[in-house]
């Protein structure tokens, strides 16, 4: 693993974002796939917010998600072998980089045909503990004319990226403008923050 954290912190460093392919291998995609899948199946994913504590809302004008927060202590083996990975990249930053991260935070999010989250970054106005932004897909067989892609608002450019199965995004979160624009199929992640 420590060559896809070397090409992640190479990548933030140089360019302010990573894109890596094949981060997490087929079997954990689709155990954590299915999982997701299970969730919606039982009805347990809940329309996605913005802002919060007093300032938090639900509002489909800007994001259409459903998601579901992973337990820190899960006991359900794909969710802990995951965040084993999120946690020991994690001190990795820590040890070569000094980041002084701590906490994860993750959630499961589907975002049904022609959802979609309109441009936004990943800090909030009075607080900025959420340092950097992890995005993994757990899609199988995307296609490209599926659509579902992550828009990044770069200084030089715009660049799409399309969420394949066990790829990995991560970007500083209050830096990078982002969006996700509307599938033509179900599109699923498992998306967190590297916290203070
Ligand atoms: C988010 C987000 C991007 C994606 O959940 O804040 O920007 O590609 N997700 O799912
Ligand atoms: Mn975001």
């Amino acid at each position: 693993m420590v060559e896809s954290y070397e090409e992640i912190i190479e990548g933030i460093s140089e360019k302010g974002y990573a894109i890596i392919d094949s981060f997490l291998i087929t079997e954990l995609v689709t155990d954590l796939r299915n999982h997701l899948l299970e969730l919606q199946h039982k009805k347990e994913l809940s329309p996605a917010g913005i802002g919060q504590e007093k300032a938090y809302q639900t509002n489909t004008a800007v994001r259409r998600d459903q998601i579901f927060w992973l337990e820190e202590h899960t006991d359900i083996s794909c969710e802990s072998l995951f965040l084993g990975l999120i946690r020991d990249f994690m001190s990795y930053l820590n040890r070569t980089c000094f980041t002084g991260l701590h906490t994860a935070e993750f959630h499961y999010a589907l975002y049904p045909i022609g959802a979609f989250y309109k441009k936004h970054v990943d800090q909030f106005r009075f607080d900025d503990k959420r340092k950097f932004s992890v995005i993994t897909y757990l899609n199988e067989d995307w296609s490209d004319d599926d659509g579902g892609e992550l828009v990044l608002y770069l200084p030089d450019k715009t660049l799409k990226v399309l969420p394949y199965g066990g790829r990995l995004v991560c970007f500083e979160s209050g830096k990078i403008e982002h969006e996700v624009l509307p599938a033509k199929r179900d599109r699923l992640s498992l998306t967190g923050w590297l916290k203070n």
